[in-house]
Order: structure tokens, then sequence, then C-alpha cells
């Protein structure tokens, strides 16, 4: 006897996502006379090493990529609307799963075409829809290429809940060849800096020896300089850091106005790393957009933190890599990825998907001029707000690129 997800319309909806991966690409760049994109009135190609933010359906737009993104994203990470939600194109549907599954088979599907072999995919999700999801993930990635379930702690507690107080939710993930993504990996030291020295990708700590102990005022340098080591650490200490600039593990750089020298420690980045855990603790979604100006206009986007770690941790060595979101909301993944960046020096790419469906929020008005007649903005217009302003914070030199997907 063998077991199976069933549900009304899974045989079309399967049908669908596969009628729409093996439509042909021209050599245009798009998809015969499938979904295509348009960039100021014109037919546009999307390039692999642009940014884009894509508006419009997930299910022509993903279509869309098709011809140009086939097998390139290396992470893609999922928040999908879920049954309680008010997506356009994904109702209420009055907690019914077949439609919920209906309407994310032929995307997951579309998805996993443009993953590449070691690529992976996180889907985000609470309680409502996890247990379907996750049986949907085993048919459409394969049971074999699970690769498990982490756990976000995204509240310490409060809520009235009837049963308990619930402050997690769940993050499914799948290779699309599980056994060729490799380690999830996070940096053992958080505040140090990855840079490219030589050639080589290295975790750089500049504060390895401190004048003294305790606390120090703001501003005051707090670094033990290498010409001071002498008079304030005696012989024995200058002894052993010297040891340490002859193994290169110490290297001097440097520092301040006086022309001294701090001592820092570079480790290779292969061996500054440790396996990512399961459970990870990233509170405050809203605070992040409130750190951009743009609070209270979007209802839960997840925080910034954690979907970098996710990203990072599958492109820890990979830095060049593209990073796919195709329920964009209020652009976190975008924020992750230039958070990513920043911290390596990373060229990390991303592509979201968000459609123009209006914000229906108290302060969603302040995103449009206040004398204009238009109504509520879009959602997708918060998304592309959100890369400029988080782009003034982590990278002031990105481009991204807007594009509208046509629905055929
Ligand atoms: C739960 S939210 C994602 C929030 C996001 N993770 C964040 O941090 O802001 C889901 C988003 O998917 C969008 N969405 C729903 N159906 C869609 C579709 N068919 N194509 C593109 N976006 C869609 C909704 O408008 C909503 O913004």
């Amino acid at each position: 006897m063998s077991t199976a997800l069933n549900w009304t319309g899974k045989d079309a909806a399967f049908a669908l996502g596969r009628r729409l991966i093996s439509g042909d690409a021209d050599a245009s760049g798009h998809l015969g006379d499938g979904p295509h994109f348009i960039r100021d009135g014109d037919t546009y190609v999307p390039g692999v090493d642009e940014n884009l933010l894509v508006v419009g359906d997930n299910l022509p737009g993903l279509t869309g990529l098709l011809a140009t993104h086939r097998r390139r994203v290396k992470v893609v990470y999922i928040d999908p609307p879920y049954n309680t939600g008010n997506a356009l194109a994904y109702k209420d549907h009055g907690h019914d799963h077949a439609s919920w599954l209906n309407f994310m088979t032929p995307r997951l599907m579309l998805a996993r075409e443009l993953m590449r072999d070691d690529g992976v995919i996180f889907i985000h999700l609470d309680d409502g829809e996890s247990a379907w999801a996750q049986l949907l993930g085993h048919e459409i990635f394969g049971e074999d290429n699970s690769l498990g379930t982490l756990i976000h702690q995204r509240a310490k507690g409060g809520g009235n809940s009837p049963s308990f107080v619930r402050g997690h939710d769940y993050v499914h993930v799948w290779g699309r060849v599980g056994g060729q993504a490799g380690a999830f990996l996070t940096e053992k030291k958080a505040p140090a800096k990855l840079e490219i020295i030589d050639g080589r990708r290295m975790l750089v700590e500049t504060d390895v020896l401190r004048a003294g102990f305790g606390r120090y005022a703001r501003g005051q340098e707090r670094r033990l300089m290498y010409e001071d080591i002498l008079e304030v650490k005696g012989a024995k200490k200058l002894a052993e850091v010297d040891a340490k600039l002859g193994t290169g593990e110490y290297v001097l750089r440097q520092w301040g106005a006086q022309g001294k020298h701090a001592v820092v420690r570079v480790t290779p980045a292969e061996k500054a790393s440790s396996k990512l855990y399961s459970i990870i603790k990233a509170l405050g979604g809203q605070n992040d957009l409130e750190d951009l100006g743009l609070g209270g206009i979007f209802s839960y986007p997840k925080p910034v933190d954690l979907v970098k770690t996710l990203v990072a941790s599958q492109t820890f060595f990979d830095p060049e890599a593209i990073v796919l979101d195709f329920f964009a909301g209020s652009g976190t993944t975008a924020q992750a990825v230039m958070a990513a960046n920043q911290r390596d020096e990373g060229s990390r790419k991303f592509i979201l998907v968000q459609t123009p469906e209006p914000l229906l929020s108290k302060n969603a008005r302040s995103l449009v001029d206040a004398d204009s007649e238009d109504g509520f903005p879009e959602i997708s217009r918060l998304t592309a707000e959100r890369i400029r302003r988080a782009s003034k914070r982590h990278d002031p030199e990105l481009h991204f690129t807007e594009i509208a997907v046509t629905e055929q």
C-alpha cells in the first residue's frame, strides 16, 4: 500500500506546473507567447547579474524567469500567504487546504526548475499549513531531498492563546539534490568581519588585545597597540604576540592617527564557521521596518536577521549566489541579501516577486504624496521603497531593476 497526499484538483495543479515548465524559451529570452517582462513599456530580458523586483503574480513571474534563470538560483526563501491571508491572487478560502495546495503546487514546481542542483529552498510556515506544506514539499522535491525543519523562535511570550503561547514557526528545507547542498554554516564569531586577503576569505578580528579590563567610554580606544605591549603587559606578552605574528595567526594593521599598529587575528573562513543550529531565535521584523521609517505599514514582516542567517548559511563560500523570494511582501529578503553582502563583501543578487495588490493599512498612505489623488499604494511599492532605503544603509551603490510581468 502506498501513502499519498490527495486533494481535489491535485492532478490539474501538477499538469499546470508541468505545462509551464516545458514551455520552450525562444532565443530572444522570453517564452514564445508565454509571460515576459516589461520595463518602461518595452519588453525586457533580465540579466543573471541583476537585482530584480518583479511586480506581478508569481505564476507568470516564475515562468518568465525560466528563460534566463533556469537552474541558476542557489537559495529560495518563501513565506507564503496562509489560509488566513488576504492576497489578491490567493484569497482566504476559509481554511480550505485544497486551494492552498493547488495554489502552491505549480509555483513550487517552477521554483524547483529555477534551482541549481546544489540549491535549497526554505519554506517558512506557521502551524496552519505546515503539515500540508511538508507533505507537498516531499512530493515536489522528493522526500530524499528533504534536509529537515528549522524552528524560528519569533516571540518570547505574550498573547492569550486558548492552548499554549505560540512563539515559533517552522522553516521546512529541501535541496534540489539534497546531497549536494552541503553543510549549513554560520560564523563562529559574529562581531568579526570577513575580508578577502591575498585572494583568501579570512575572518578578521581587530580587537584581540585589550588595553585593560572593564568598561570603556564610548569612543575611547580599547585596543592595545603593538607598540604599547611591552610597557602595559610586559616582555612575556610581547614574546607571545611576536610568536603568533611569526606563524601568521596575527598580523599588524596600522591603526589610528598616531601611526601605531593594532594586533589583528586572521582566521581562514572555512575554519571560522560552525554548523547552523536548528532553532533560530530572531525577534521583531517590524523593528527592521521601523528602523527604515516604514513601521506600521505591513503586518508580520519576517526579521532580516533570520533571513540573513538562512541565506548566509548556504552561501558562506558562495558570495555571488542568486537568492529568490517569490512572496516578497515588504522585501525582507532583499535587505537580508544586502546585509549578508555587507558582512563579507559579497555580491549576492536578489530576485523578488510581489503582486501589486493594495496595501490596506492605516499607515500605508504615508508612502504616497499627501496631496496625491491615489488611493492605497500597492505592496510592491513598499517593497521597492524598502529596497531603496535598506540600500542606503547597507550598500549605497546597489542597483535594482523593477520590471512588470505580463499575464500570458
Ligand atoms: C506572508 S507575506 C510575506 C512577507 C515577507 N516575508 C516579509 O518579510 O515582508 C506573503 C506575500 O506574498 C504576496 N503574494 C500573495 N500571492 C502572491 C502571488 N501570487 N504572487 C506574488 N506575490 C504574492 C502577498 O501580497 C504578501 O505580500
